[in-house]
């Protein structure tokens, strides 16, 4: 096979930030990859549906595109594309690969009712055949250079086609696969079954990456024992602890470092602010709105955080909120 892929024996562990719909977009990307830790992101996924996108829609989801597909940190990011039909996919899959785009990311796990309905993402975790068909179309569209992915819930209703999955995305031709050890019915609900992981991993032959519930470094070395994988993808950990990827690259180097001051943190959530500021310069109540979600996100690990959060809780002047930002930095000085 053209896509056939090796990973070299004894690689150092990778660490993926996860996709996440309405969580970490470019602005995100950009300040947790500057944080580090992190050796590559994926998109939020791109619906495909019957149309083919135009460039300024595939700029929006990934304005890396036209940075050689990296964060300002140098971190490389990959397009996630969601859909149900093969053909369609592999013709927007192939006008990315286009645009430039050097690794796209299949998403077979979106557990959200719209996209379901219309048979894309976990649903289509009822039918393995129609899988290996999606991967295998999107593979044969773009050139063997373009590495292909696939993330993965453990099943719709139950896991019983977990295996038989995770061996279809293989067979289509994908070169990685990051498992989310859950099924969609488990929605969010803990725990994640990391040990179903190693199963589907015992089983395929391509490097899988494990997901699901890593909110600290304890997680992170529980994970990768228990589903026997080396490489883990982090989601709502990573944006609740902003230097968990830091933490876990320190470790891995034989370190260990204390997590991230509110000091340091205070900077790097004005500098959020400042880029969801210059991605929508029209519309400043998006800028507001991602700020109190990522208040709303840290609150569960830093009492600033919350203090900040009810202080700008009602306030929808982006001016006076970047004043107060500023005046909590002077207040905070990082040594
Ligand atoms: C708000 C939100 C949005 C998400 N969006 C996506 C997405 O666009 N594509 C995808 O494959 N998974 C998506 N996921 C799933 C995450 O990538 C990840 O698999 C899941 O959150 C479990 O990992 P975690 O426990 O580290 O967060 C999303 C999850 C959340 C909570």
């Amino acid at each position: 096979m053209p896509w056939d892929y090796q990973k070299p024996k004894n690689s150092h562990p990778q660490l993926l930030l996860a996709p996440m719909q309405g969580l970490i977009d470019a602005p995100m990307r950009d300040i947790l990859t500057r944080i580090g830790g992190f050796d590559g992101c994926v998109t939020e996924f791109v619906r495909i549906t019957h149309t083919e996108h135009n460039r300024s829609t595939w700029l929006k989801y990934m304005p890396e595109l036209a940075h050689s597909n990296q964060t300002r940190a140098s971190t490389p990011v990959i397009i996630q594309l969601l859909g149900s039909d093969a053909d369609n996919i592999a013709r927007n899959a192939g006008n990315v690969v286009k645009l430039g785009a050097d690794q796209i990311d299949l998403n077979f796990g979106c557990p959200a009712p719209t996209v379901n309905q219309h048979a894309g993402g976990a649903i289509l975790l009822r039918e393995p055949n129609r899988i290996e068909h999606i991967v295998r179309t999107v593979r044969q569209s773009i050139p063997a250079k373009v590495k292909l992915s696939a993330k993965m819930r453990l099943g719709y209703e139950n896991k019983k086609l977990a295996i038989a999955c995770a061996q279809a995305i293989e067979q289509g031709g994908a070169q990685q696969l990051a498992v989310h050890a859950r099924t969609k019915t488990e929605g969010y609900q803990p725990p994640a079954h990391w040990e179903w992981i190693a199963r589907i991993k015992n089983n395929v032959s391509i490097p899988v990456v494990a997901n699901g519930d890593v909110f600290n470094l304890t997680d992170y070395q529980t994970i990768r024992m228990v589903s026997e994988c080396n490489d883990v993808m982090l989601g709502r950990g990573a944006v609740q602890q902003p230097d968990l990827g830091r933490q876990i690259a320190a470790f891995n180097n034989g370190r260990l470092i204390q997590p991230m001051l509110w000091a340091e943190l205070i900077c790097w959530i004005e500098e959020f602010f400042k880029n969801c500021s210059n991605a929508v310069q029209i519309n400043s109540k998006y800028s507001i709105a991602r700020l109190k979600q990522w208040l709303a996100m840290l609150k569960l690990n830093y009492q600033e955080a919350s203090n900040l959060f009810n202080i700008i809780r009602t306030l929808n002047n982006q001016d006076h909120i970047a004043q107060i930002l500023h005046q909590q930095i002077q207040q905070n000085p990082m040594d």
